[in-house]
C-alpha cells in the first residue's frame, strides 16, 4: 500500500520534475528528479540491473524530511527515473526515512534497510533523534515498510552506543548466503565506531563485532560507512564529521576516510593504512557495490554539507552524485578511475603531443564542457617550470583552475570563479606523487561539475561548478617551459553532441 505521503511526494515529483529541461542538468551525474539530493542510499545490483537511491526532499531545494529518490542505469551513466520509493510515513520514521543500503533477498525481492528518525523528548526535555534501523521489502518500483519495524534499535547497540547517532546500513549478501550489515554509531567518548551485524535476511540483526573505531581521532561521528574485500585487503569507508585537518591529507569538517587492512572472523579487521577517499570540495557519504563482473564501483554525493547554502539561485533540482568509480588497491593505496563505459561515450579523438607551454595557451580542438580529457605534464629539463596551470570551463570571467607544483608535489584545485559567488571554501590542494617529474591529470568535466583523476587514479579531486555553459574554452599555462601531452574526447549522450 502506498501512502498518502508517499503518494503525494510520487504526485509532486510526477507533476513538476519534468519541467526541468534535460540541458538544466548534468549530462550523465545523477541528480534528483526535483528538489534536493544528498547521499547515495542502496546502491546495488537488482535483476541485474544498478539502483541508486538517494536522500531526497523533493519539495525545496534544501533538506527536509528525507524521503527516498529512485534511479536506475544499465552503464551507470544514463539513469532511468523511478517514483520515490520511500517517505517518512510511520512514527518510527516520523522525522525521516535517513540513509541505508538495498539487496536482493534470495526469493527476488529487494530489501531496503534504512534509519528509521523519530523525535522524542530526553530525561532533561529536550528534543533529540531516536534512530532505528528499519526494512521494506518490494519489487524494484514499490516497497512495503515490514511490519515488525524496527529491525534493530538501542538493545541492539554495544555498550555506550549513542542511540542518537545510529545510523547509515549498509547491506550485502556474503559469499556464505548471510546477509550482513555495517552501520554507524556513537561511542561513549563521543567520536564514531562501525558495528558489523549479521541475519538481516531474517529481518533482524546480530551484533558480530566492533569493526573499528575513532577514539576522536579522525573527526568524532561516523556515518554512512561501507565494508568490502579489493584486491587482497578489506576497505573500510566512512565519512567522519568534525574533521580536525591533517596535513594536506585531511581537510576540516566533514571528511572521508578510507580504512585499509584485513579481516579475520575470529579476530575482526586490523587498520593498516588510512587515506582520504577525494581530495576535491565536493565528496561525501560513498557507497559501493560489486558489479556483475566483479568490479567493485563507488558512488557519492558530489557536495559538502559546510558549502550546500552556496546554490544558483532558484534552482529546482540540488545535489549530484559523483561519475561512478573502479576501486582498485595500488602501492597500498586506494585507486579510482572512471567507470570504463564512459569510454563508449567518447566522440573522435582530438590529440597533440609534445606541445611546449610557455606562458598560456590554448590547442585546437581543445574545449567544451562535457568531455572527459588526459593531460600529461613534463618538463623540459629538470625544474623547466615552477608551476603548471591547466584551466577550464573558462571566458573573459570566469575559469576553474588546477595548478600542479612540481617542486611541492601539489595539486591545486580552484573553483573562484566557477560561479558561485559566495564567501565559502574554494581551494583545496593535496600531495601527488611526481613519476620521474612527470604528472597525468584525467579530467572529467559535466556541466555542473570537474573531475580529476591524478597519475592512473593515485588521488582524485571532485568540485562542483556553476559556471554558465558558454565559458567553454580551456587553456594550458606554464610559469617557465613545460612539455604536454594532450588527448581529448568530446562525451555523447543519447545521440546529442556536447562539448
Ligand atoms: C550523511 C547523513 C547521514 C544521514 C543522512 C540524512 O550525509 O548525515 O548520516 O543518514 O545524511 O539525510
Amino acid at each position: 500500500m502506498t501512502s498518502e505521503t508517499l503518494q503525494k511526494a510520487r504526485d509532486f515529483e510526477a507533476q513538476y520534475g519534468p519541467h526541468i529541461p534535460d540541458a538544466e542538468r548534468p549530462a550523465f551525474h545523477a541528480t534528483p528528479t526535483i528538489g534536493w539530493m544528498n547521499d547515495p542510499n542502496g546502491f546495488s545490483m537488482y535483476r541485474g540491473e544498478c539502483h541508486l537511491f538517494y536522500q531526497y526532499h523533493p519539495y525545496s531545494n534544501e533538506w527536509g524530511p528525507m524521503h527516498w529518490g529512485h534511479l536506475k542505469t544499465r552503464d551507470f551513466l544514463r539513469w532511468e527515473r523511478l517514483p520515490a520509493a520511500l517517505a517518512p510515513d510511520e512514527e518510527y520514521d516520523a522525522s525521516g526515512c535517513f540513509s541505508g543500503g538495498a539487496a536482493e533477498l534470495p526469493d527476488g525481492r529487494q530489501l531496503l534497510m534504512y534509519t528509521g528518525v523519530r523525535r522524542a523528548h530526553n530525561e532533561e526535555g529536550f528534543i533529540q533523534d531516536v534512530q532505528t534501523q528499519c526494512v521494506a521489502i518490494g519489487d524494484g518500483v514499490d516497497y512495503e515498510k515490514w511490519g515488525g519495524n524496527p529491525v534493530l534499535d538501542g538493545k541492539d547497540l554495544p555498550e555506550g552506543g549513542s542511540t542518537i547517532d545510529f545510523r547509515d546500513p549498509k547491506v550485502w549478501q556474503d559469499k556464505d548466503g548471510t546477509f550482513y550489515a555495517v552501520i554507524g554509531n556513537r561511542t561513549e567518548d563521543g567520536s564514531g565506531a562501525i558495528l558489523l551485524y549479521r541475519g538481516i535476511e531474517d529481518f533482524k540483526g546480530e551484533l558480530v563485532r566492533v569493526l573499528d573505531r575513532c577514539h576522536n581521532q579522525y573527526g568524532r561521528m561516523w556515518e554512512c560507512p561501507d565494508f568490502f574485500p579489493l584486491d587482497g585487503k578489506q576497505i573500510i569507508l566512512t565519512s567522519p564529521q568534525d574533521m580536525t585537518p591533517i596535513g594536506l591529507e585531511f581537510h576540516a569538517g566533514n571528511g572521508t576516510l578510507c580504512l585499509m587492512g584485513s579481516y579475520d572472523p575470529e579476530k575482526g579487521f586490523t587498520r593498516e593504512r588510512v587515506q582520504a577517499i577525494d581530495y576535491g570540495l565536493d565528496f561525501y557519504a560513498p557507497q559501493t557495490l560489486e558489479a556483475p563482473d566483479g568490479r567493485r564501483i563507488m558512488i557519492a554525493w558530489m557536495q559538502n554539507w559546510a558549502t550546500v547554502g552556496a546554490k544558483p539561485f532558484h534552482c529546482r533540482w540540488f545535489g549530484q552524485m559523483t561519475l561512478p568509480r573502479e576501486l582498485s588497491v595500488k602501492n597500498g593505496r586506494l585507486y579510482q578511475a572512471p567507470v570504463r563505459e564512459l569510454e563508449r561515450c567518447r566522440g573522435p579523438a582530438v590529440v597533440h603531443r609534445h606541445v611546449l607551454v610557455c606562458g598560456e595557451t590554448n590547442l585546437p580542438g581543445v574545449q567544451g564542457r562535457v568531455l572527459d580529457m588526459t593531460v600529461t605534464v613534463r618538463p623540459i629539463s629538470q625544474g623547466s617550470y615552477r608551476w603548471f596551470r591547466l584551466h577550464v570551463a573558462k571566458d573573459g570571467q570566469h575559469d576553474t583552475v588546477i595548478r600542479y607544483r612540481p617542486d611541492q608535489s601539489t595539486l591545486k584545485i580552484d573553483r573562484c570563479r566557477s560561479g558561485l559567488p559566495h564567501d565559502i571554501v574554494h581551494t583545496r590542494s593535496f600531495l601527488v606523487t611526481p613519476r620521474g617529474g612527470e604528472i597525468e591529470l584525467r579530467v572529467v568535466l559535466d556541466r555542473f561539475s570537474v573531475e580529476v583523476f591524478v597519475n592512473g587514479g593515485e588521488a582524485a579531486a571532485s568540485a562542483v561548478i556553476y559556471t554558465r555553459q558558454e565559458a567553454d574554452a580551456i587553456t594550458f599555462e606554464a610559469d617557465g617551459q613545460a612539455l604536454i601531452d594532450v588527448e581529448k574526447y568530446s562525451l555523447v549522450f543519447d545521440g546529442g553532441k556536447e562539448g
